[in-house]
């Protein structure tokens, strides 16, 4: 084993954005086409040090159960031998077997465990046995709600993990014989998270832009990217209702078991949706959006929260927007589109999300996808930092103002 002190420690850093599935989500796991694109401001960053104390140390402080764990690096090592590429179930069982013994939150070891796959076959052992710290932190992205955010984590953790072991001094996207196994890896990493990923999400967090995306009947996939998205005003509505894309995906797949000539006619519309908004543009979108939405409703993936807010859209802003959710639904976001020669667009907006008591927010769509970064680029915790003032700066504004009150009206009763 190496001896710690003798050895500099280095570091490597990338971040990758979420995304928006605009048409298509589920369908194309049957291998219909889906149009998605990056949701560029909204990213996750990891940073990985090599530090010389034997053991991997991981903290992700954004998850809603934080993760602050340090493991054992040689246990790393010698429990997971071979692991399979692409994972297996077994090879899931192994990690979480040995996650387990380091953390007994059942969330904590999903969201350990593709980390751990990535770590053990991204990294020459002997960097793994000197020791690791990981932090990885969101900008933005709201978790586990449809906006891709466990593919920025694999797209975000393979490319910091390939960086550290190439050494590359490359910044910006990463360098062309990297970015494939940056993608291939992230995939991989979906599967441990999901079961049977279509491959979209990693795709386009970590292309960017905008994808017109197939999955084909071997496992490979074709994608166009589109150039020129047209000109398009989403506001994201996020429900904040938790749901599970393994389940969602299993639940459509049971449907699709039980009445296979009922249910791929829908998944084939959608991908129709998806290929008729690439040829035609936005001419006409608002009914392609309503009728997704609907079809998605019918294949048993909406949700109360999310219905209520496509009806309150029509009602409040008829022939101007329409709303559909994104992702693998149960919950999670939902985006409403604005017509795209619609005037006074800001106002609608404002009287929609005044209807709706969901968190909105509006985001542009496209835009770079995973980049390596200089380890200074990673986020500081400086919005909690603040918040942790600004509180501490009321307390002592408030005990000040109390204080000066109570001399004042002293001085008055004398
Ligand atoms: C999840 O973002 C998109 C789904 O279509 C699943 C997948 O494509 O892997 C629901």
């Amino acid at each position: 084993m190496q001896t710690a002190s003798t050895t500099a420690t280095q570091s490597a850093c990338a971040s990758a954005p979420g995304k928006v599935i605009l048409f298509g989500e589920h369908a194309v796991v049957y291998g219909e086409p889906a149009v998605a694109a990056a949701l560029s401001d909204l990213r996750i960053f990891v940073l990985v040090t090599t530090t010389n104390t034997q053991s991997l140390h991981v903290e992700m402080l954004d998850l809603p159960e934080p993760i602050d764990v340090r493991m054992d690096a040689e246990r790393i090592v010698c429990s997971l031998e071979s692991l399979q590429a692409p994972p297996t179930k077994a090879c899931a069982e192994r990690i979480r077997n040995l996650l387990v013994g380091f953390s007994n939150n059942d969330l904590n070891v999903e969201a350990l465990t593709p980390l751990i796959y990535l770590i053990r076959q991204l990294l020459p052992v002997s960097m793994i046995q000197s020791g690791l710290d990981v932090r990885v932190r969101s900008r933005d992205l709201p978790l586990g709600a449809g906006l891709g955010s466990s593919a920025a984590f694999s797209v975000a953790c393979a490319a910091a993990l390939v960086k550290l072991a190439s050494q590359s001094e490359t910044l910006g996207r990463p360098d062309p014989m990297y970015f494939e196994q940056i993608d291939q890896y992230a995939f991989y990493s979906e599967i441990l998270l999901h079961g049977t990923p279509s491959g979209i999400d990693n795709a386009v967090s970590a292309r960017g832009g905008a994808l017109l995306y197939t999955k084909k009947k071997d496992g490979d996939s074709q994608m166009e990217s589109i150039p020129n998205l047209p000109d398009m005003h989403l506001m994201v509505v996020d429900t904040k209702v938790p749901r599970s894309t393994r389940e969602l995906v299993a639940g459509v797949r049971a449907l699709y078991d039980r009445h296979p000539s009922v249910i791929r006619p829908i998944l084939q519309s959608m991908g129709e949706i998806a290929t008729s908004f690439v040829k035609n543009g936005v001419s006409d979108v608002l009914t392609l959006v309503n009728v997704n939405h609907l079809l998605l409703r019918a294949v048993g993936v909406s949700h109360a929260t999310l219905d209520e807010i496509c009806e309150t859209v029509a009602r409040v802003a008829p022939n101007q927007a329409a709303a559909k959710l994104t992702g693998a639904g149960g919950g999670g976001c939902a985006f409403v589109l604005f017509r795209p020669d619609l005037e006074g667009r800001e106002y609608v907006m404002q009287r929609i999300s005044k209807s709706l008591q969901y968190k909105c927010f509006s985001s542009s769509v496209g835009g770079d996808g995973v980049l390596w970064l200089s380890p200074d680029k990673f986020p500081v915790t400086e919005e909690k930092d603040s918040s942790i003032w600004n509180e501490r700066y009321s307390l002592l504004a408030a005990t000040a103002t109390v204080a000066a009150l109570s001399w004042l009206l002293l001085r008055r009763s004398r």
